[in-house]
């Protein structure tokens, strides 16, 4: 691997850990537990694993012995910085319970485990990945773990290679699966724990346990920064509006924390958009009125961030999209056999009148990536459709027509990006660099204390790290009953924003500001050499929800 300057120089770097973790632990157990919601069905699920107490770690001057354990572990779904901090960590904390431990990785993702795909992370592997971005030390995937043959085949590969404990490092839904998995093991009695690691550049598995996901912070400054220098240039050029999509498949997180770090003129909060019952015409109305506001000072230049689920929280669009998903799956063949340029019209034809309207009044491009980008179930995959386009065009347009009615007076030309893969396998934040070490190493303690069904914790992080409280929470504790394919299952609920959560509140309270002044901030890149106040502070959104 040939390494670059800044690549050698981090790998010497030792992640801050909470004072607890540097010395041996014991395990201190709270009171018992209950789900969030639907206790009764839950407890029914998860017979074995229902109801376990929090645990904490503190310090023991007492040390048990503990055997050497072999541990597997799984990166699941999407990348995030600092997945590799969370390897290192399981490692060096079981390496330091008993030397002659050892950890296995399946390779890309659950899938690993079914197929007995794996290799042997020795600390020469380890030492090449400390502190670096992406997954790429055993891969990721997107197999989901949920059905008993599943659970048998990886089963047999656990019991070969002699692993007691696997740890599953993913989002809301592949650690909804770590549970009902540590339930089967249990139930069955394999003699196999299961840990879960919070995951997820989208932020959204958070809860009153679980502070944050891992990655969430870096990417957030890393397309903080690319904001920023779009804000600069825009400043500088004042001649572009910018269409900025964020990643983030449903919640937006990451575009309320883009928009507290950067302060653009507008920023778009699909949670708001869908409790305000907004339809489309009402977006791009909100957003021509700013543009036209700016021009009238003028401004003929501004940023607009979207978050990358937007259509599917516009409650019209998601109508639209449900019935084209529909249609498109029974009628796929005919669809096929119409000419490209007619199939506007046939769709238009289609469709029931509100859909209709809606589906006419689209740009073609995006009408069209509606109907040709679906993926194997014939869902139409909203991650690939062009908001940012969508967006920019259509507020050309509602802008042309009040030119012509006299009410609008500017030039406007629009950019688009879209930020997602450019943060996702950054190197990490000293934040989650820090975090994700923890993270990793606190598994290894639940590990050595029994616990099964648990996720790792690591609390209080506003705080310097010294401060930080490690500990594990039952993942049965995060969960309630929700309707997936038609059908109740449990699952952990998915934290999208809260509109009377302090970050929004924060945002919405300085907003119509940001719209009209030019008040600009430029956070510039991650910094992982200097002053902590520049090295290790939290994301905006951690600072206002913690903030006492
Ligand atoms: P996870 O929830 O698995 O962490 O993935 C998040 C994410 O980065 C989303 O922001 C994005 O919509 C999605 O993954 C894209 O996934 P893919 O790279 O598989 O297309």
């Amino acid at each position: 691997m040939t390494k670059s300057a800044l690549q050698i120089a981090r790998a010497a770097y030792q992640p801050k850990v909470p004072a607890a973790l540097k010395g041996a632990v014991k395990a201190v157990e709270g009171a018992y537990t209950q789900s969030v919601a639907d206790q009764d069905e839950v407890k029914k699920l998860f017979p074995n694993t229902y109801g376990m107490p929090v645990v904490t770690f503190e310090k023991t001057s007492s040390p048990k012995a503990m055997p050497a354990i072999n541990a597997g572990v799984i990166l699941s779904g999407g990348q995030a910085p600092g997945g590799h901090n969370v390897i290192a960590g399981i490692f060096d904390g079981l390496k330091s319970l008993n030397k002659d431990s050892r950890l296995f990785g399946f390779i890309l993702g659950p899938g690993g485990l079914v197929d007995h795909n794996y290799m042997e992370l020795t600390a020469d592997i380890i030492d090449e990945y400390r502190n670096t971005g992406g997954f790429d030390m055993i891969g990721s995937g997107r197999t989901k773990l949920e059905s008993k043959e599943q659970f048998d085949k990886g089963l047999e590969i656990l019991k070969e290679l002699d692993i007691k404990a696997l740890v599953i490092i993913g989002g809301d839904d592949s650690n909804t699966n770590a549970c009902v998995l540590a339930e089967y093991y249990k139930a069955i009695g394999a003699g196999v724990q299961v840990i879960g690691c919070p995951k997820t550049i989208d932020g959204d598995l958070k809860n009153e346990q679980i502070e944050t996901s891992f990655g969430f912070d870096t990417a957030c400054k890393v397309y903080s920064e690319v904001i920023g220098n779009i804000q600069r240039d825009c400043n500088s050029a004042r001649k572009y509006w910018h269409f900025i999509k964020l990643m983030g498949r449903s919640a937006s997180h990451i575009a309320l924390e883009c928009a507290l770090q950067t302060q653009p003129n507008v920023c778009i909060v699909s949670e708001e958009v869908e409790a305000k019952n907004m339809s489309l015409d009402d977006v791009i109305t909100q957003v021509a009125e700013v543009v036209a506001k700016r021009a009238a000072n003028g401004d003929n230049f501004g940023t607009v961030l979207i978050p990358e689920g937007l259509v599917e929280f516009i409650p019209a669009m998601k109508r639209l999209i449900a019935e084209l998903s529909d249609f498109l799956a029974h009628h796929e063949d005919e669809f096929k056999l119409i000419k490209r340029s007619e199939q506007r019209n046939y769709i238009i034809s289609k469709l029931t009148k509100e859909n209709s309207e809606i589906y006419a009044s689209l740009p073609e491009g995006v009408a069209r990536q509606l109907t040709l980008d679906r993926d194997p179930h014939g869902n139409v995959q909203v991650s690939l459709i062009e908001t940012e386009k969508l967006l920019a065009e259509m507020v050309g347009t509602r802008l042309a027509e009040w030119k012509k009615e006299g009410k609008y007076v500017g030039k406007f030309a629009a950019q688009v990006h879209f930020f997602g893969y450019e943060g996702r396998c950054a190197a990490p934040s000293n934040y989650d660099a820090d975090y994700c070490y923890s993270l990793g190493y606190t598994a290894s303690c639940l590990i050595a204390s029994g616990k099964t069904g648990y996720m790792s914790s690591v609390r209080n992080t506003t705080a310097p790290a010294e401060k930080w409280i490690a500990g594990g929470v039952p993942i049965t504790m995060m969960m309630n009953m929700e309707k997936r394919h038609g059908e109740m299952k449990p699952v952990i609920q998915k934290a999208l924003v809260k509109l009377d959560g302090a970050p929004f509140k924060t945002f919405a309270a300085k907003r119509e500001g940001w719209a009209l002044t030019t008040d600009y901030v430029y956070p510039g890149p991650i910094q992982y050499f200097g002053p902590t106040e520049v090295c290790d502070e939290p994301t905006k959104t951690l600072q206002l929800e913690l903030a006492k």
